[in-house]
């Protein structure tokens, strides 16, 4: 239970809702035989939330997952949240706007069926739903590719070209998705502002360090010229021993300095590079690892608009002959 506390988001740690209370307090106050592991007991009752969380704001909600710098985690984030969201019910269209460099097929295990992409829909080569790969898995999961790996835009596709593909989404005959999830190239140029156009939400992904934290300030900047005000960031890769050992920055510092509400805290996890190198989402690892489970939480937290609290945690007396406290993330 220890450790779930450190990537909790709420006084509450692992729940958002206080209906849940029950189920896990009935769980976590069972009397355990002295053999008995908690750790997993704890995770399964995370898994067995018996309620679908509430969709705030007006469908479909279109996010742009941003970053500014390359490798922080912006495909890691858009597979994982878009999967927890298809999982919780919602219906979910992935766009992988990194045109040239995508890689969120592979990531998500479907990198061999995608045969027609968004150009090829707007050269008017195939039609919008042959471009539209579903999810193995989820089938309220699809995919959408914007070109092919290593291929160059067409001039003039930009902003407006993506404004019309959520529109055509929209106006699909199943019905709009719940959730259109843009997956943003690095850096802030044409393909950054291409991407950014339809959104008008974003999840700003930022390792704690110091570069990742600047081009996160610079595109913070950006998305606010571009009208887009709904701001919320994922730090991702924490270590709690080098925050411990005050070799990385605090969450608590990340916010203060980038001033954004938190939606996640995502330990440093192998287990993502496994699952990435196998094309299986880590959200989907049973049992679930930590890096899941607070993929997960932002998932939950996404959807209800919510979001998280860095605090200030006690700093373990024995490193410390001064005590005191330091910054930390969770509560
Ligand atoms: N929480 C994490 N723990 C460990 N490795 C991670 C974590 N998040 C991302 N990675 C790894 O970092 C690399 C870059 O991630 P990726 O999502 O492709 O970044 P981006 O899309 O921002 O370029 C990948 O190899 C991925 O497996
Ligand atoms: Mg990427």
């Amino acid at each position: 239970m220890l450790s779930l506390q450190l990537f909790s988001a709420n006084p509450n740690p692992i729940l958002l809702n206080p209906s849940l209370k029950p189920v896990l307090n009935h769980r976590f106050l069972k009397p355990q035989k002295p053999c008995q592991k908690r750790k997993p007991a704890a995770i399964s009752s995370v898994l067995q939330w018996n309620r679908k969380p509430e969709l705030a704001g007006e469908t479909p909600r279109v996010v742009v997952i941003t970053s500014g710098k390359g490798g922080v985690g912006k495909t890691t984030t858009t597979a994982n949240v878009g999967l927890s969201l298809a999982r919780l019910g919602f219906s979910v269209v992935a766009i992988d706007a990194d045109v040239g460099l995508r890689n969120l097929d592979l990531l998500l295990g479907l990198e061999n069926r995608v045969n027609y992409t968004v150009v090829e829909v707007l050269n008017g080569d195939c039609r919008l739903d042959q471009a539209l790969v579903r999810d193995k898995r989820w089938s309220n999961f699809e995919l959408l590719c914007i070109s092919k790996p290593r291929s160059k835009l067409p001039i003039g596709f930009g902003g407006k070209a993506l404004v019309w593909l959520v529109d055509a989404l929209k106006a699909r005959e199943e019905g709009s998705p719940d959730f259109i999830i843009i997956d943003c190239p690095a850096g802030i140029d044409a393909g950054f502002i291409t991407a950014i156009t339809p959104a008008n939400e974003a999840v700003l992904v930022t390792t704690p360090d110091i570069t990742s934290l600047r081009d996160a300030d610079r595109v913070t900047g950006l998305l606010e010229c571009d009208g887009i005000r709904d701001i919320k960031m994922i730090v991702n890769r924490v270590r709690t021993d080098m925050i411990k050992g005050e070799d990385m920055m605090s969450v608590l510092d990340v916010q203060e300095m980038l001033g954004l509400s938190l939606l996640g805290v995502i330990p440093e996890d192998s287990e993502v590079i496994r699952s990435t190198n196998r094309g299986y989402p880590l959200v989907l690892n049973k049992p679930p690892t930590l890096a899941g489970l607070a993929f997960e939480q932002a998932a939950w937290r996404l959807v209800e608009q919510d979001s998280m609290k860095a605090v200030v945690v006690e700093e373990e007396p024995k490193r410390s002959v001064l005590g005191g406290l330091f910054s930390f993330f969770g509560g």
